[in-house]
């Protein structure tokens, strides 16, 4: 009897364990539902990971619950209230814990550029070495999508709280998706769609990477590109972007630069397997860089949008396989990057 009950208790253990295991890789499915360590859904869409000191912060869009059109636009503008930057730490890519509501919107004064009902998107954050200040650069609209600014907010430490300094149309141009890029020098760049998005500037920012130097490149022009991802990898410098198509999924595309101001060389659909043309439903957001066995590899980040429901658009996270002069993003069902995940060291 005593043995019956003691394996009776060992089989409920291993079903429960086994559980939890199931449970946690069917989220690592690309576009399935991925958590915190708290089991609540991840809540950070047009994101950025910045690794710092060994460390991934994951900082992205805080999407409200109720998705709504703008009444009045033309185009498909569902949205939702806009809650601030959501920012999650990790150290194996794996297990995300949730450091919370770093840049909070501002529920009080109705003109301010991060009231709630105004938007934030892809916002990035960069480590600036010498004022040592965490620099967070966001676009900032209003509900009609026709501000097209970029705003600025800085902190002391990754998990915030970030302080909201101001927005701007940097070098007077509009600026919608955008990223930032550190370069391995300290410069840092804000690569911004402009001229009603038709054309990519590329602007370096001051030394303390909170306002424009007034140095900036146009790039693509007339060719409509958003969702800007971009990596350095020996020397070169590498972007994915996608076409401009609101929410629905389009064709992506990848460019090769010697030097970040450009000239930047197009060169095709670096997606490959079933919906390649779609990019795999999903829009590049940004590229982080890995620890894949002995060299160094990028992962790159796609948004995948639910436009009806946007509190519900899933992440995908696809390898970046970098030949000679040739990229490639293949379809893989799964997230695999953890084996290598764990013992990546401070970079
Ligand atoms: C496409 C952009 O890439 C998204 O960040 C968002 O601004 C939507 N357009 C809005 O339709």
């Amino acid at each position: 009897m005593e043995i019956k009950k003691e394996f009776d208790r060992l089989l409920s253990l291993c079903i429960c364990v086994l559980t939890v295991a199931g449970a946690c890789a069917a989220d690592w499915v690309q576009g399935g539902v991925w958590t915190d360590t708290d089991g609540n859904r991840i809540n950070a869409h047009g994101a950025g990971i910045m690794l710092h000191e060994g460390i991934y912060y994951w900082y992205g869009e805080r999407k409200g619950k109720d998705t709504y059109r703008s009444p009045g636009v033309g185009w498909e503008c569902y949205r939702t209230e806009a809650g601030g930057v959501s920012c999650y730490s990790s150290r194996d890519l794996k297990n995300w814990k949730f450091e919370g509501v770093v840049l909070q919107p501002d529920t009080i004064d109705s003109a301010s550029d991060i009231h709630p009902t105004m938007v934030i998107e892809r916002p990035k954050v960069v480590y600036n070495d010498k004022t040592r200040k965490f620099v967070m650069w966001m676009h900032i609209d209003n509900p009609y999508y026709s501000a097209a600014r970029a705003g600025v907010a800085v902190g002391d430490s990754p998990t915030g709280p970030f302080t909201y300094i101001r927005s701007e149309r940097p070098n007077n141009s509009e600026s919608r998706d955008m990223t930032v890029f550190k370069d391995d020098d300290g410069k840092a760049y804000h690569i911004y769609s402009s001229e009603g998005n038709s054309t990519l500037h590329i602007s370096r920012l001051s030394d303390d990477y909170l306002s424009q130097s007034g140095s900036f490149s146009r790039n693509f022009s007339g060719r409509f590109r958003e969702a800007p991802a971009i990596f350095k990898h020996d020397g070169k410098y590498y972007m994915v972007t996608s076409g401009c198509s609101g929410w629905s999924p389009n064709e992506a595309e990848w460019a090769v630069a010697a030097s970040i101001m450009g000239p930047w060389k197009t060169i095709d659909n670096p997606c490959r397997g079933k919906d390649a043309d779609k990019t795999f439903y999903g829009q590049s957001t940004c590229v982080f860089p890995v620890n894949d066995g002995s060299r160094r590899s990028f992962i790159i980040m796609f948004d995948r949008w639910n436009k009806n429901d946007l509190i519900d658009s899933r992440y995908m996270w696809l390898p970046i396989e970098l030949n000679g002069d040739s990229m490639i993003i293949p379809w893989r069902e799964k997230v695999d990057v953890y084996n290598s995940m764990a013992d990546i060291a401070a970079e």
